[in-house]
C-alpha cells in the first residue's frame, strides 16, 4: 500500500477541513514530560510521526488515551530517560525529549534523530543551548547522553542561527530552571507561540514567543491543563495550491489566514483571488492559467521552505520563468528529477532552481522521497496527462492527514495499490 494511482487532468474544487498542526502536536506531546499532572490536548492530527510520538511517550510510561483526535495523558507514571533507539531514530521531533527528560530526571540518553534528509539537519544548537543552562553533553556510540548535578540555571542565549528546533529545546529546558533565560534571535514561527501557549497553560512564566527576544522565568513545577493544537498552515497552503495548479476553486476551513501571509501574498502574486473570513481561506483561480512567482525562503514570517516544493510545481506549470532560492535546508530540490520526468523545465543550481512553465505535465512513474516532496508529486498526478503512480506515500502520511481522501473530496481520483 506504499504507492498511489492518481488519474490526471482534474479540476480541484470544494471545502477541506484542516488538521491540527504537525510541527505544534509534536513538540507540545514532547512537552508533557515537564508535567506529572493529567493533560487533554485536542485537535491532534492524525498522521504517523504522532503515532511515533505517542509510541515513544507510552515507551517511557506515560499513559495515553487517543479518543477522536483528542489525547487524554498521563505523564505520572513516566519512569525512564532514555526512549528506545528505534523509534527515536525515526523522527526528528525527538530531540524535542532531550530538555523535557533532563530536567525531569536530572539525565537524557537518547539516540541521534531521524527524519526528512533534506538537509545536514544539525542539533548543536540544541545541544550548545543546554549546555549553556548548565547541562553537561556527552556524545557517545550515536547516543547523546545529558546530564545536571544541579537545576539549570537561566542564561541569555543569543542563537548564532534562527533555529524552530533548539529555540523550543531552550525555552522547554529553561521552564523549569532557576531564574530568568532570554533567547535572543529566536525563532518567531506560530508553532513556537502555541508551545509557549500550552506551557504557559501548565504554569510555566514565558512572555515574548512570536518575538526574536523569548522571556522564560523558571518556575518550580508545572501543572496539568487543557491545550487545542492551532491548524496546520502547511496543509493549508497545499490545498491552496492544488486549487491554482488546476485552475479550480478550493475553500480551506478550520484553519488561520494570519499564519499564511506570505504564502497568500505569493499566491495573489501568481493572479489567484483570495478571500478570508476568521478560521477559512478561499483561493479561485477563475479558470485562468496562474503566473510564475519568484520565492526565496527564509525563517517566519518569510516565505516557508516547507511550501518550496510546492511553489515550485506551480511554477513548472505557470506562465513565465521564475527563481525560486532555497536558503534554509541545503538538499531540498531533490524532488525536480520527478517533475522534470514529467516533462517540468526545471534548471537545478546549488542554492536555486529556474522554472520556465510548460503548458502540461506528462503523467510518471514517481518516486517521493521526502514528506512535502511527496505531497507535491501527488498534487502533480492531480493535473498531469494520463495515470501517475507515486511510489513511496508513506512520506506523505507522515504530514498530511488522509491526503488522498481529501483531495478525493475536491474531485481528484487517487487509488492506493499494492
Ligand atoms: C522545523 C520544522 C520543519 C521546517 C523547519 C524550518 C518541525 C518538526 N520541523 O525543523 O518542517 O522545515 O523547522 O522552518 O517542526 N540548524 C543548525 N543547528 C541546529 C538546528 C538547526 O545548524 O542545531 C540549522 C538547520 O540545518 C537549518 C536551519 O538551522 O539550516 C533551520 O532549522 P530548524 O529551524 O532548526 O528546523 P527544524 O526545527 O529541524
Amino acid at each position: 500500500m506504499n504507492k498511489l494511482y492518481i488519474e490526471g487532468n482534474k479540476k480541484l474544487n470544494g471545502n477541506v477541513l484542516i488538521s491540527g498542526s504537525k510541527n505544534a502536536a509534536l513538540p507540545i506531546l514532547f512537552m508533557t514530560i515537564l508535567t506529572k499532572e493529567k493533560i487533554k490536548i485536542s485537535n491532534i492530527p492524525q498522521l504517523t510521526d504522532i503515532n511515533i510520538a505517542i509510541k515513544l511517550l507510552k515507551s517511557l510510561g506515560t499513559k495515553i488515551v487517543n479518543k477522536n483526535k483528542i489525547l487524554y495523558i498521563d505523564p505520572s507514571t513516566l519512569n525512564t530517560f532514555s526512549p528506545p533507539y528505534y523509534l527515536v531514530k525515526k523522527i526528528r521531533a525527538s530531540i524535542w525529549m532531550l530538555g523535557p527528560l533532563l530536567t525531569r530526571f536530572g539525565k537524557a540518553k537518547i539516540f541521534f534523530p531521524g527524519g526528512c534528509k533534506i538537509g545536514l539537519r544539525p542539533i548543536n544548537l540544541h545541544l550548545n543551548g543546554l549546555a549553556k543552562l548548565g547541562a553537561k553533553i556527552i556524545k557517545k556510540d550515536n547516543y547523546i547522553i545529558a546530564s545536571i548535578d544541579q537545576p539549570l540555571i537561566g542564561k541569555y542565549i543569543y542563537m548564532e542561527k534562527i533555529s524552530v528546533g533548539a529555540t523550543i529545546t531552550i525555552m522547554s529546558a529553561a521552564t523549569l530552571s532557576i531564574g530568568m533565560t532570554i533567547i535572543e534571535n529566536a525563532a518567531k514561527e506560530p508553532e513556537i507561540i502555541d508551545v509557549a501557549k500550552f506551557l504557559n497553560t501548565l504554569g510555566a512564566e514565558i512572555t515574548g514567543a512570536g518575538s526574536n527576544k523569548i522571556y522564560i522565568k523558571g518556575v518550580l513545577k508545572l501543572h496539568g491543563g487543557y491545550h487545542k493544537i492551532i491548524p496546520d498552515r502547511i496543509e493549508t497552503g497545499t490545498f491552496l495550491i492544488a486549487a491554482a495548479i488546476s485552475r479550480g476553486l478550493v475553500t480551506c476551513h478550520n484553519t488561520e489566514p494570519k499564519y499564511l501571509t506570505n504564502i497568500l501574498k505569493k499566491l495573489s502574486e501568481a493572479g489567484a483571488n483570495i478571500k478570508t473570513g476568521k478560521n477559512w481561506i478561499q483561493l479561485d483561480m477563475k479558470e485562468k492559467k496562474p503566473m510564475a512567482v519568484n520565492i526565496s525562503t527564509s525563517p517566519y514570517p518569510g516565505f516557508p521552505t516547507d511550501m518550496q516544493p510546492q511553489f515550485a510545481l506551480l511554477n513548472s506549470i505557470s506562465k513565465g520563468k521564475s527563481v525560486i532560492i532555497e536558503n534554509i535546508f541545503e538538499n531540498r530540490f531533490a524532488y525536480t528529477s520527478e517533475l522534470i520526468k514529467m516533462g517540468a523545465k526545471i534548471e537545478i543550481k546549488k542554492k536555486y532552481i529556474i522554472c520556465n512553465g510548460v503548458s502540461k505535465l506528462s503523467a510518471e512513474n514517481l518516486i517521493a522521497t521526502d514528506l512535502r516532496s511527496s505531497a507535491t508529486l501527488i498534487l502533480a498526478g492531480c493535473i498531469a496527462k494520463g495515470i501517475t503512480v507515486v511510489n513511496n506515500i508513506h512520506h506523505c502520511k507522515r504530514g498530511y492527514e488522509s491526503f488522498p481522501i481529501k483531495l478525493n473530496k475536491l474531485g481528484a481520483n487517487i487509488q492506493h495499490m499494492q
